[in-house]
């Protein structure tokens, strides 16, 4: 199954989910594939740093750039569970070439004003990779969620209106074990000091994403 995590706006978290999602697929003894098709390289750098650090690292890194990822990814696929994705932020070549060869499409929106606001774009997007590539499910979930207040619920209000993209209720918050876990070449299930709440929102996402799939399979 190939999973793209994109949109068109920086900061939303694409890398931070991709590369969690990843620990947590290789760590079920999945065959995964994480693929960086960013030219700013951040899941290869987080990768790179891991395997520097000499963590055991049980699946394989790539980037890829450029209208020939589509065929890269076919390429690639039958040889992996699971093909991960993270993208840049923005509407790249890259993104819409992954997107025409993906199963799911994944966009993380902070629950801010000017981050939603971009759902329009987003699905204007789907909705031109979907003349290609029909069967494409594509997901919209909230980053960052603030502890409280008005904001997340706004947000959600407007995710769920959008036509094209399936709001997820599994909201990741602001958490700061993410950037922790980061820096160390880690994955927040990884951390020893654990934080159990983000630990169980990323589990959560993970398999809202991945068991859908895997039930309709079976
Ligand atoms: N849920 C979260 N809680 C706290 N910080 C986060 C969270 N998600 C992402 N971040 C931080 O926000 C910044 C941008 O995240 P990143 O994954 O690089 O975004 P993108 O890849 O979409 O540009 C990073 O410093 C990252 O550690
Ligand atoms: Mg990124």
């Amino acid at each position: 199954m190939i999973i793209v995590i994109g949109g068109i706006k920086g900061g939303s978290g694409k890398s931070t989910l991709a590369t969690n999602l990843t620990v947590i697929r290789a760590l079920e003894g999945k065959r995964v594939l994480l693929v960086d098709a960013d030219e700013q390289r951040s899941a290869s750098d987080w990768a790179e740093h891991r395997e520097s650090l000499g963590i055991t690292t049980p699946w394989t890194t790539v980037q890829l750039i450029g209208s020939s990822v589509r065929s890269q990814l076919f390429k690639m696929s039958s040889d992996y569970d699971d093909v991960i994705v993270d993208t840049g932020g923005r509407d790249t070549t890259s993104q819409r070439s992954a997107l025409t060869a993906a199963d799911i499409f994944l966009a993380p929106f902070q629950p801010r004003s000017l981050d939603v606001w971009t759902v329009g774009k987003v699905t204007a997007l789907l909705a031109e990779i979907r003349t290609v590539n029909p069967k494409l499910k594509a997901y919209a979930v909230i980053n960052r969620a603030d502890a409280q207040g008005a904001d997340n619920q706004d947000a959600a209000e407007i995710l769920q209106e959008s036509e094209g993209i399936v709001y997820l209720a599994t909201s990741i918050g602001q958490r700061k074990a993410f950037a922790n876990a980061a820096a160390e070449g880690l994955g927040i299930i990884e951390l020893k000091l654990q934080d159990k709440k983000a630990v169980n929102e990323i589990k959560l996402l993970c398999a809202a994403l991945f068991e859908s799939k895997e039930a309709g399979k079976a």
